[in-house]
């Protein structure tokens, strides 16, 4: 299987959809790429495309500081996109530019096989359970698939937009943090006694 570098360098050269004519860089990912918690949001708007690094502008600054609220730093998490391109006019990317990107998603997730996928947002949600999929109705749910624990919350963006669902985010990131405590001290134990660590709470949704 391609490692994260590999993944990365096909990502960069990648025209599989118009938006690789309008971006100024692919925008593939920041944080440790050993992380057990992996973070998909929309696309890169401005600053991300200039920058080349996701949520580095004001949805990122919030999500930075949930992420330390709850103490997790750039060593527990790895942040990507559902597109890895800037939408023109920070857009919600379109289904066939979310479909073209899905190879690189799930090639990033397949190389790291985190336990714990955080989707924020419902481009995010959709990419991942279908154009079906509503944020509203799915927030706070942990959906276990393929081995991994998907954690629909809402778009930092959302929250600077309507501060009223900070509350329901910060539940989602504290419930997210115990699991994430759980696995970590299931591998430790793992490590010593050389088993692996299942996800927690298996079949468990709300
Ligand atoms: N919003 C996103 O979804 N991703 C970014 O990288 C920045 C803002």
């Amino acid at each position: 299987m391609a490692d994260l570098a590999e993944i990365r360098t096909r990502a960069q050269g990648c025209t599989a959809c118009p938006l690789n004519e309008t971006r100024t860089q692919v925008v593939f990912g920041r944080g440790n790429p050993a992380a057990s918690i992996v973070l998909v949001g929309e696309g890169p708007g401005r600053d991300e495309d200039r920058e080349g690094l996701p949520f580095v502008g004001a949805a990122g600054q919030l999500l930075d500081k949930i992420l330390a609220a709850v103490g997790l730093g750039e060593q527990d998490v790895f942040i990507t996109n559902t597109v890895l391109c800037r939408p023109p006019g920070n857009r919600v990317p379109l289904p066939a530019e979310m479909e073209a990107c899905r190879v690189h998603r799930e090639a990033i997730l397949g190389a790291m096989d985190p336990p714990i996928v955080v989707l924020l947002g419902a481009t995010a949600l959709k990419a991942v359970f279908g154009p079906k999929a509503g944020i509203t109705a799915m927030r706070g749910e942990r959906i276990e698939r393929d081995g991994r624990a998907y954690y629909p919350t809402f778009h930092p963006a959302a929250l600077l937009r309507d501060p009223s669902r900070k509350r329901p985010v910060w539940h989602d990131f504290r419930r997210i943090v115990a699991d994430y405590h759980v696995i970590q001290a299931a591998s430790a134990q793992g490590d010593a006694t050389g088993s692996s660590s299942p996800v927690p709470g298996g079949g468990e949704s709300r």
